[in-house]
């Protein structure tokens, strides 16, 4: 089989050498490309009370200013229509309000700098203690109930309060926005698209021109990352593309710079939690009541989603017999929050892992102690209703990662270690991880493919997935392999595009190896059955005995006939017999109730765990990540190196949102509120090489086989994102052995070098 081999990335070699093309690269090979550039208001709000296009004209090489005027269709770029293209209303700093196209991007830069635009400055909501003051909240805010939430913490022995704001996350993606449109020769609009969903790109674009879905085709050739900033995002970039190529008849491409892109596209939401706890003697939870208000930015966006899933994940891995948590999002005066790799899951987790890490000195025990006895074990289902299938994974993967990362010996050494340096401490904390895995909207659960065998043999394979780097083409080419028989040589990726497969969902929820890869399967199961009765035929055997394997038909028992797939494809064309299918797979055994956050949303969960030790300078607060030991749960890999890459990268970006990446808005009253003040790499810290752990290990869980998906595999996008919690808790347990034991220490979230130089300098008070 070729699944499950070990191979790197199908385009590593385009990758590192540079060749790889992406959006923004095609237009070297497109001529008479127009070049967007926006106009980019100052305000946090304000009224537009007059915009003067004209004096663009007058700049050299200005072709045309897209206003809202221009819209043939519909004004507005969401999908849950609150998002004006062109606004009235500026809603945050940098908000475009409207397009030039230039000759060259100079040309239209200078034109935009041109424009005249009259502003009168409205109140704006910059914070969330701001928002939830004056109680500026957006969409619907949801429940999720299990048992009786008061009774368990009346009931409980031990009780804590408390509030947590944590930060957001910049996607930082390589490649930032980008899109390339024109008209055709067929008068078919074509967009070139950064997007993580092709489908629901050509749906807004087809409204804002005011076409029908089949007259706009949409194709995303590779992203240069996307980390979920690319699943809703591109739409309005796209449709300002698109606009600007049927105004003027000429590929209009728009690429965000650097600056551009963090200042206008969405981000991770930051969360403010309130909560109440209740542990029983054995430091059992009895109960949990909490409240979660994210930012949502200045329009709804998934917002609503990521909090179905923030509230699905405050249990993380632990049982909690009663509970309740209410969410809501507040609408405040910034971009709009969106996606990002976790999808609401690392927001809702944070704040039990926090809780739990505040918690243990209070109740007397180790946290990994106050972890470990707390989670889920059989027969106990989520607070929304789902049994956790599997729950003796968690147990076992927790102990063979204290084994594996050989935890006894080394908490005794770092016992040694903290006792012998006054002014350097070692914190060593391990978490688990549970991920539900599909989207919690049933509908989304669906994909298709299209194989075309051709009569040489050869296989192109298309499907409705995006490749953003995680290696999805790659797995795709070891499924259609495998299920066809063939070498990986034999099977060729075409990229992404709407005509092919339509009515695709993102590829997101980490979801696009099983959807996806069960459409495929789906597919060349077809074709290969087909191809079994040909086979049958001409060699004599009956066609369930036909075997197929590395582009060799045989039978069982019947070495000695054979016929080679290419030989069976042309026979097959000459009886007529159809060598391509169209696939398709829908998740089975999903029900979600939005509205009462009940039933069963998630196929499986991914598990996992990670234990990472950190040392802490007493001095200034730096810290380094001496060693991160991880196990994780992909079921059957489907391409380990993959898997292992994906992981490590996973980590490595949790850990940048919860250690150095902070975003700063400009929050006072003076002419810069609202403005984001972390607008580029200089200001905006992202993990590098200086910040991996210096010992990195990660493990696959073994013997893992997962039923139902496709050829045993879990997804493995999103989840070990929050394996990083452990190197927050190592900071925190670095920070508390400041102060005498048993203090319970309160870290912000990110813990920068200042944030645990103040933690540790409170634990160090308190002795
Ligand atoms: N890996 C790379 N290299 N680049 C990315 O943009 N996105 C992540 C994850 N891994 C991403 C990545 C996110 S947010 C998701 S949801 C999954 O990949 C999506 O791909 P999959 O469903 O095929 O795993
Ligand atoms: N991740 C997780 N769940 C989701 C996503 C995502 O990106 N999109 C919609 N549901």
């Amino acid at each position: 089989a070729k699944v499950g081999l070990e191979l790197p990335h199908e385009a590593a070699d385009l990758h590192v050498t540079g060749a790889a093309l992406y959006t923004d690269d095609l237009i070297m090979r497109t001529s008479g490309v127009l070049h967007a550039w926006p106009v980019q208001a100052p305000h946090a709000r304000a009224l537009i009370t007059d915009l003067r296009v004209k004096p663009a004209y007058d700049v050299d090489g200005v072709v045309r200013v897209l206003t809202a005027e221009d819209v043939p269709g519909v004004n507005d770029a969401g999908i849950k229509h609150d998002e004006p293209l062109f606004p009235s209303e500026v809603m945050f700093h940098g908000h475009a309000v409207c397009w030039v196209l230039g000759e060259t991007l100079d040309a239209a830069r200078r034109g935009a700098e041109a424009i005249e635009v009259d502003y009168e400055p409205l109140p704006s909501l910059m914070t969330l203690t701001e928002a939830i003051e004056q109680e500026s909240f957006q969409g619907h805010q949801r429940t999720i109930s299990r048992g009786d939430a008061a009774a368990g913490l009346a009931a409980a022995s031990h009780r804590f309060t408390g509030e947590f704001e944590f930060g957001g996350q910049e996607h930082f993606y390589l490649e930032t926005h980008s899109s390339l449109a024109l008209v055709d020769e067929n008068g078919q609009i074509f967009v070139q698209c950064s997007t993580q969903h092709p489908s629901e790109t050509q749906e807004i674009v087809a409204h804002v021109l005011g076409v029908d879905s089949h007259a706009v085709t949409v194709q995303c050739l590779r992203m240069g990352g996307g980390f979920g900033g690319k699943e809703m995002q591109p739409h309005g970039f796209a449709a300002i593309a698109a606009l600007g190529a049927t105004l003027t008849g000429r590929p209009v491409r728009l690429r965000l710079n650097r600056t551009q892109d963090m200042t206008m596209s969405g981000k991770r939401h930051p969360f403010q939690a309130s909560w109440e706890i209740g542990f029983d003697d054995d430091g059992l939870i009895t109960g949990l009541r909490a409240t979660l208000t994210s930012d949502g930015g200045w329009s709804l966006d998934l917002s609503e989603p990521v909090l179905a899933r923030a509230l699905c994940h405050i249990d993380n891995a632990y049982w909690i017999p009663n509970i309740e948590a209410h969410g809501r999002i507040a609408k405040t005066n910034k971009t709009s929050q969106t996606a990002f790799r976790g999808f609401g899951g690392p927001q809702g987790m944070i704040v039990i892992e926090d809780i739990l890490g505040r918690c243990a000195p209070l109740l007397g025990l180790p946290a990994e102690e106050l972890r470990r006895r707390n989670l889920y074990s059989a027969g106990q289902s989520t607070p929304y209703g789902q049994p956790v299938r599997h729950p003796e994974r968690l147990a076992d993967i927790w102990s063979q990662l204290l084994d594996k990362a050989d935890y006894p010996a080394r908490l005794a050494a770092l016992e040694v270690f903290n006792a012998e340096h006054p002014h350097t401490k070692r914190g060593l904390a391990i978490t688990p991880v549970k991920f539900g895995i599909s989207f919690n909207l049933t509908a989304f659960n669906q994909a298709g493919a299209l194989v075309h065998v051709y009569k040489d043999g050869s296989v192109l394979i298309n499907h409705g997935g995006t490749e953003m780097g995680q290696g999805l083409h790659t797995k795709m080419i070891q499924v259609a392999a495998t299920a066809l028989g063939v070498p990986l040589s034999a099977v060729r990726l075409a990229p992404t595009r709407t005509d092919k497969v339509p009515n695709t969902s993102a590829t997101a929820a980490s979801s696009g190896a099983d959807l996806n890869g069960g459409a495929i399967k789906n597919a060349c199961d077809q074709i290969r059955d087909r191809l079994a009765e040909v086979a049958g035929r001409k060699l004599n055997i009956h066609p369930a005995d036909v075997r197929f394997h590395d582009g060799v038909v045989t039978g069982i028992g019947f070495h000695d006939r054979e016929i080679s797939f290419a030989e069976l494809a042309h026979a097959a064309y000459f009886q007529r017999v159809s060598l391509w299918a169209a696939g398709f797979y829908r998740t089975e055994g999903l029900h979600w109730d939005a509205e009462r956050m009940q039933g069963e949303p998630f196929k499986y969960f991914a598990y996992g765990a990670a234990l990472a030790e950190v040392e802490v300078d007493g001095f200034t607060g730096a810290y380094r990540m001496v060693r991160a030991d991880i196990v994780h749960d992909v079921g059957d890999s489907l391409s380990p190196l993959i898997d292992v890459g994906q992981i490590e990268g996973g980590f490595v970006q949790g850990a940048g949102w919860l250690t150095l990446e902070q975003l700063r808005w400009d929050t006072g009253d003076g002419p810069n509120r609202g403005r984001l003040t972390t607008q580029a790499a200089s200001t905006y810290k992202l993990p590098s090489f200086s910040e991996m752990p210096e010992t990195f290990h990660v493990h696959l869980y073994e013997k893992a086989t997962e039923s139902g998906v496709v050829y045993g595999s879990k997804a493995v996008g999103e989840p070990p994102l929050m394996l990083a919690f452990c190197v927050r808790e190592a900071l925190r347990q670095a920070a508390a052995s400041f102060g005498p034991p048993g203090t319970s220490v309160d870290l912000a979230s990110p813990a920068t070098p200042e944030a645990v130089y103040w933690a540790l300098d409170a634990a160090r008070t308190t002795g």
